[in-house]
């Protein structure tokens, strides 16, 4: 048996089989944009670990810091002063706008906290006022909190009853919206500025605007949950940007550190009361390693050319894949902004993730039938156009 075999073994014996049928590969080493599994084999990244490694595997100035920060001290308590957690609050307040931080240890977690958050708002005005609307397709987590606020109903099956409280509104539908808010107790809006794992549907500018205007009329949080499309993904450094409008409330994680599990809330100024001593906490949130990694995060993603380069980056898949569109009649849409992309298919995706594996080419499939195109996002052009390469032979066999 091999190693591979081995592993694979092990997995099926020891570990609960949540992720179902995981791809037959170990990636066991990463350089800049490639992955490299057990047996040697080299491969392009176009997943990033689902918008995690922003940077790549090989930034430097990342690994040094983290390198010096586990020597130095990973962890004291939340009971304690800590300069990274005060630093990095202060670059995602700097960066997207002045407010105050909540640092968690995951995605869903930075959603709980923004539930938690809007609930004490909405009961500060009117004790029923504790609706959260979210939106048909979306995606927003897996613990109770972030599973009930999670729009796509196939993953809150079998876990009821669910938190009462949240309702799903079709998504760019603004009357549907309008008539939700009518119905009152509303405290607030959690919305992706661009779905991922409902198979990168991107919200419409009106529609977001609309929105914003109705949330800001009725006094209700604007949440974007940007777990997914923020930290450059989509171009800008938070998605919120595309739309011309601030969030009461950002959720962050995934490339907030580039592979460190971390997660955070962000939020106005004026909510810092509503979440006062003893309402919220969690043992990791924000420790000495976790914040000097989104430190250096912001040290990299704040230099003048990282989102130019993503800009260019992005011409270059959209372009090449609307020529590949051309000729292949499987490919019914390609969505996204910057280096966030979809490609919807006409058929399931997943022989295709299977054939890119094989190919040396690393997707995956949101949605049942889109391939899902996430690079690092400091792949270089020919590195890109490498992978394009094999995602045009693959979608062209059928
Ligand atoms: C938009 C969005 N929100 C929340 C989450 C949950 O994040 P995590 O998996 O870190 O808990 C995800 C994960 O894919 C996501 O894409």
């Amino acid at each position: 048996m091999n190693n591979l075999e081995n592993v694979m073994k092990l997995d099926r014996e020891y570990l609960f089989q949540n992720y179902g049928n995981r791809l037959p590969v170990e990636f066991v080493r990463g350089e800049d944009s490639f992955l490299f599994d057990s047996a040697g084999k080299k491969y392009i990244d176009f997943l990033s670990g689902i918008s995690v490694v922003n940077l790549g595997y090989s930034n430097k100035h990342y690994t040094n810091t983290l390198h010096k920060q586990i020597d130095q001290i990973m962890h004291t308590s939340n009971w304690f002063f800590n300069s990274n957690q005060v630093q990095a609050a202060k670059q995602i307040s700097d960066h997207s706008f002045k407010g105050r931080t909540l640092f968690v240890n995951s995605g869903t977690e930075a959603n709980e906290a923004a539930i938690k958050l809007a609930r004490k708002y909405g009961q500060s005005i009117d004790e029923d006022c504790y609706t959260i609307l979210t939106f048909s397709s979306s995606f927003h987590g897996r613990t109770f909190g972030a599973m009930s606020a999670t729009g796509n109903e196939k993953i809150r099956t079998g876990f009821g009853p669910v938190v009462p409280g949240f309702e799903y509104v079709p998504f760019n539908d603004k009357e549907a919206f309008e008539e939700a808010v009518k119905r009152g107790k509303v405290c607030a809006v959690m919305v992706e500025m661009i779905q991922g794992e409902g198979g990168i549907k991107v919200a419409g500018k009106d529609f977001i605007q609309h929105v914003y205007k109705i949330a800001k009329d009725n006094g209700i949080l604007f949440i974007a949950d940007e777990i997914q499309t923020g930290i450059g993904r989509t171009g800008k450094l938070f998605a919120f940007e595309h739309y011309d409008i601030i969030p009461d409330i950002i959720t962050l994680a995934k490339g907030l550190a580039n592979g460190l599990p971390v997660g955070a809330m962000h939020a106005k100024e004026e909510l810092l009361n509503h979440l006062g001593a003893g309402t919220h906490g969690t043992t990791f949130g924000g420790n000495q390693l976790a914040t000097a990694a989104v430190c250096a995060v912001f040290d990299i993603i704040t230099e003048p050319s990282f989102l130019e380069h993503i800009h260019d980056m992005s011409k270059v898949v959209f372009d090449r894949l609307e020529n590949i569109k051309k000729g292949v009649p499987l490919i019914k849409e390609i969505r996204g902004k910057g280096l966030h992309i979809g490609v919807e298919l006409e058929s399931d995706g997943m022989p295709f993730v299977k054939k890119a594996l094989d190919a040396g080419l690393v997707i995956n499939c949101t949605a049942q039938n889109v391939l899902r195109i996430m690079p690092p996002l400091i792949i270089d052009e020919n590195t890109l156009i490498q992978g394009l390469d094999i995602f045009e032979k693959i979608v062209k066999q059928g």
